[in-house]
Formats: structure tokens, C-alpha cells, sequence
């Protein structure tokens, strides 16, 4: 007779549902797992063997398999520890075979039976919802698991834990869900002397989720300038917080299961590995990338990343997803960012400043920025140039909006748009907008239209240009609570795109 426990195999966000069965029958004492196991997998058999002598169970003389079905789904992880100590405590009857078949567990076991907390158990929690089970893991995982309120979460402490409760002894109460936080930040706007300009890009970009590049001397203020962007984006709603948690579980980033209300904001270094940026790697992780996903990427030097990071990031920039390649397979992660580049404009970083000369101008600067492909390039929709500030400007009184004002706009030009893109799912921001629906809601009027042919004309705009720049100007327009995109906004966002130097 076989026993049957479930559990899942992640597969990107997704945690398929996987089947565990166990077979004791007669033949030489023997212990094997089948259905290709990983390495972890693999060595379950010694942590459950381990774990069930520390609760005087013996395994019986016999021949015990276990199948984890479907056979042809890898199965990586510690986390199959739990489910196969459950398949098997049912078929020696020490717990019910329906109360192992009516939940899913996941959970690493120690030798002496304590259950070690796991990745992912928030997708996990998602699956045994939509199978109707029971979700069982390690108590430090559940707070996160109980998220998912369509299910049941027990956290247990220990196998013996689970005995108990199986058979009634001692049961255990429900999971509670951590907590909901939400970090104010605590930079202001108004902490950046002059670079108005800069500023508005930053409020435009955040009001869109708009791609920005930002190029300019060393110290002229664009890291801060993007340090400052957490605190003008609005809070998550509760569908982005719930993805955005659930890469979080799978990198086992949620502190105490409290879910996180602000934006992700991740700054990965230029020397990061590829697998770090964009996922993958061990266990195919997800990378920087799908962590900034419904937030923020800032990638300061950007042309000092390699370039094989750069234009591999081409692709999720346009879809809002990576393929993640593995041994056998490809998982998919959601990586919906807002891009934010910041560059020295040359190698020294001084091409641009009247007050220093450059010694290899201009083929420094051309050099060096040249690193960053034109498709590349060409996915920014707005573009700034951030100037050296002069010592007198650091005298001046702090002057400009705070964050405060400038989120207040933000929240409601996005939340325009979240009117717009109701019936819409997979579209949340004008940048997101594609073909019919983007000449619906963009069309300018006609003396913009005539502004963005000759701008098209002049500057041999790409089509991918050119939607870009409709894509900002309702933003724009959005910002200025105009229903219709108009000249001026056409011309804001043409600014943007368009550097001084070409326009000349
Ligand atoms: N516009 C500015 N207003 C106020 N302080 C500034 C400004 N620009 C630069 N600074 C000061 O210089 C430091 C370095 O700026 P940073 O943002 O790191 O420059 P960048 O990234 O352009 O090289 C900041 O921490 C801040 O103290
Ligand atoms: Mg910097």
C-alpha cells in the first residue's frame, strides 16, 4: 500500500504541486528516493532517518521508496525533508493517511528532529490554497505563509511537533501573518541644492515608471538625487506588495513573515556577477533584478557594469520578465522595474565641467559612454544631464518642493492611471502602454502632433523613440491633471529626450 504526503518544487514564483508517495514493502532493508532529487534532495534520506531514531521510531527491515511525482520536474532544495518524514510516518501509521493527504508541508529537518526554516513558503502557502490543503511548515516560516488567507497554516517547531498534532495529542493553533510595514524615508528632496531639472525628471519618471539615465560630474548629486526617489514613490498596493513578497520568500528576505509596503529600492554593485543581476545561478534564483520588481533599480556607473549585464538587460526592460536558464529547464521571474542609471561622462568624469579640463577630450568621453549600446540607450525615456553645483548655490536656503509635495503629485498622477489601466491588467503605468491602446490615450492635439513630425523628422526619431516620448508626455499630461496631451507636454517630454547637443 502507498502512503501519500504533498509538497511543491519551485519553478520561478510558481510552486508546482508535487506528489510524495512511500512504499514499504518486503525485501532487503533499504532507503530510496526517486523522481529526480537533487543533491539536498538526495541526502533527505539521512535527516529523516536521523530525525525519526531521535523520536525512538526505527525504520522497519524493509525495502522503503520514495516517488516524488511527476518524475520529470526537478526537485532542488532541503525543503522535501518535511513532506517525505510525512509520507513515511503515514505509511508506518504513525499519523492518519488523511490528515497526510490533506496538507502540503514543506520544511528542512535537523538530525534531531527540529524543522529549520525554508525558502518560498509563501508561494508554497499560495499552491495548498488552490488545492484546498492544509499548508504545514517550520514555525519561523509561517508568519509569511499565513499571508495566503484561503488556507490553513500550521508552524511546527519539530517532527515530534507534527506527530502530536497528526494524531491529536497536542494540535497546533493556526499561523498568524507578520506584520504590514511601511518605511517613511527619511531623505528629502529639498536636501539637493539646485538641479531643478534633475528633479523633474525624477518626479516624472516616478509618476510613469519612466526609465531615467542621468549623466554628470562626480559629486554633482546623482546618487543622492536617486537615493531620493523611495520617498516620492507611493506605497505598494496590496497585488504588487503580495509579488513583490513572493521573490522576497523565494530569497528568503521576509523578515519575521512582515510583508513590506515600500517600494524596493536595489542598488547592485557594478562588480555583482551576472547570476546576481539578473538571477539565476544555484538553484536558479531570481537576481537584482526581479528584486526590484514594482520598484526600483539604480545601477550607479553604469557603463562600468559589463557589458554582457547590460545587454542582456535589454530584453526584461521591454517585457517586465527574465528567463532564467538552468541545467535542464528555463524559469520565468516577473522583474517589472523602474531603471535608474547614473554615469560620470567620461572615464576621469571631468568632460563636462567648465571649471576642469578633461585631458583626453572628447574621445574620453566618447570612449566611455560609447559602452552603452544605442538599443540600450535608446530605452531611456528620459535623459538628463546633472551639473556641477557651485559653492554659491550650497549657501542658498533650501528652496523647491519637499518630497512630501512631490509624492502627493505622483500618487495622484498614478493614480490616474490606474483608473485608465482598470480593465487592463497586465498595463499599471503609461510605460507600459503598447500599440492601439498607447494611440488612444496619447494623441496629442493637433499642434502637438505637428511638433512631434518635425521632432521625428529633424532628429530621424526610431519608432521605439517615438513611442517613448508619447508614453512620457501623458505622464506629463497626467501630472498637470490635463486630459489631453498637449503641446507643451509633447515639448517637455521631446527635452528629455533629445540632449542639447543634438537640438543645437
Ligand atoms: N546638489 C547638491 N545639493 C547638496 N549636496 C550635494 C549636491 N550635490 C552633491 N552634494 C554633496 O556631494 C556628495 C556627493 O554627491 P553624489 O550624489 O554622491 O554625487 P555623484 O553621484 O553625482 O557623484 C553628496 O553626498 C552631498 O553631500
Ligand atoms: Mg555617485
Amino acid at each position: 500500500m502507498v502512503a501519500r504526503a504533498h509538497t511543491v518544487a519551485f519553478q520561478g514564483v510558481d510552486a508546482r504541486p508535487v506528489e510524495v508517495q512511500c512504499a514499504v514493502s518486503p525485501g532487503l532493508p533499504a532507503f530510496s528516493i526517486v523522481g529526480l532529487p537533487d543533491k539536498a534532495v538526495s541526502e533527505a534520506r539521512d535527516r529523516v532517518r536521523s530525525a525519526l531514531s531521535s523520536m525512538a521510531i526505527a525504520l522497519p527491515s524493509k525495502r522503503i521508496t520514495i516517488n516524488l511525482s511527476p518524475a520529470d520536474l526537478p526537485k532542488e532544495g532541503s525543503h522535501f525533508d518535511l513532506p517525505i518524514a510525512v509520507a513515511l510516518l503515514s505509511a508506518l501509521e504513525i499519523i492518519p493517511r488523511d490528515a497526510a493527504e490533506g496538507s502540503v508541508s514543506l520544511g528542512e529537518l535537523s538530525l534531531d528532529g527540529s524543522l529549520v526554516p525554508v525558502v518560498g513558503a509563501l508561494p508554497a502557502a499560495m499552491t495548498a490554497a488552490a488545492e484546498d490543503r492544509v499548508l504545514l511548515c517550520p514555525r519561523a516560516s509561517s508568519a509569511e505563509a499565513a499571508w495566503v488567507d484561503a488556507t490553513q497554516v500550521i508552524g511546527a517547531g519539530s517532527l515530534g511537533d507534527v506527530v502530536r498534532h497528526f494524531s491529536g495529542q497536542s494540535p497546533l493553533s493556526a499561523a498568524q501573518p507578520g506584520e504590514v510595514t511601511l518605511e517613511p524615508s527619511a531623505r528629502d528632496l529639498r536636501d539637493v541644492k539646485g538641479q531643478e531639472r534633475a528633479k523633474r525628471a525624477l518626479e516624472i519618471a516616478a509618476a510613469g515608471r519612466h526609465h531615467l539615465i542621468m549623466t554628470g560630474t562626480p559629486g554633482s548629486g546623482k546618487s543622492m538625487l536617486a537615493a531620493r526617489l523611495p520617498g516620492i514613490l507611493p506605497p505598494l498596493t496590496p497585488t504588487e506588495a503580495l509579488e513583490t513578497s513572493m521573490i522576497q520568500s523565494l530569497c528568503g528576505l521576509l523578515d519575521e513573515g512582515g510583508i513590506s509596503r515600500s517600494r524596493p529600492f536595489r542598488e547592485p554593485h557594478h562588480t555583482a556577477s551576472m547570476a546576481a543581476i539578473v538571477g539565476g545561478g544555484r538553484g536558479a534564483k531570481p537576481g537584482e533584478i526581479s528584486l526590484a520588481h514594482n520598484g526600483v533599480l539604480f545601477m550607479d556607473e553604469f557603463p562600468e557594469f559589463p557589458r554582457t549585464v547590460l545587454e542582456t538587460l535589454r530584453q526584461p526592460i521591454e517585457t517586465g520578465e527574465v528567463m532564467v536558464a538552468r541545467a535542464n529547464a528555463h524559469v520565468k521571474y516577473p522583474c517589472r522595474f523602474m531603471l535608474v542609471a547614473a554615469a560620470n561622462p567620461c572615464k576621469c568624469g571631468y568632460l563636462t565641467d567648465p571649471g576642469r579640463a578633461c585631458s583626453r577630450a572628447p574621445v574620453c568621453g566618447e570612449d566611455y559612454l560609447s559602452r552603452i549600446s544605442g538599443p540600450l540607450m535608446d530605452r531611456f525615456d528620459l535623459r538628463i544631464e546633472v551639473p556641477p553645483v557651485g559653492f554659491t548655490d550650497f549657501d542658498l536656503p533650501a528652496f523647491g518642493d519637499s518630497s512630501y509635495t512631490v509624492a502627493a503629485r505622483v500618487e495622484q498622477a498614478r493614480s490616474i492611471q490606474a483608473e485608465r489601466f482598470r480593465d487592463t491588467p497586465s498595463t499599471r503605468q503609461n510605460a507600459d502602454v503598447e500599440g492601439k491602446l498607447l494611440d488612444e490615450i496619447s494623441a496629442p492635439d493637433a499642434e502637438g502632433k505637428d511638433l512631434m513630425l518635425k521632432a521625428a523628422e529633424r532628429f530621424g526619431l526610431s519608432a521605439r523613440a517615438f513611442h517613448r516620448i508619447l508614453r512620457v508626455a501623458r505622464t506629463i499630461a497626467d501630472l498637470d491633471g490635463a486630459p489631453d496631451v498637449q503641446r507643451p507636454h509633447i515639448a517637455e517630454a521631446l527635452s528629455f529626450r533629445i540632449s542639447a547637443k543634438a537640438a543645437s
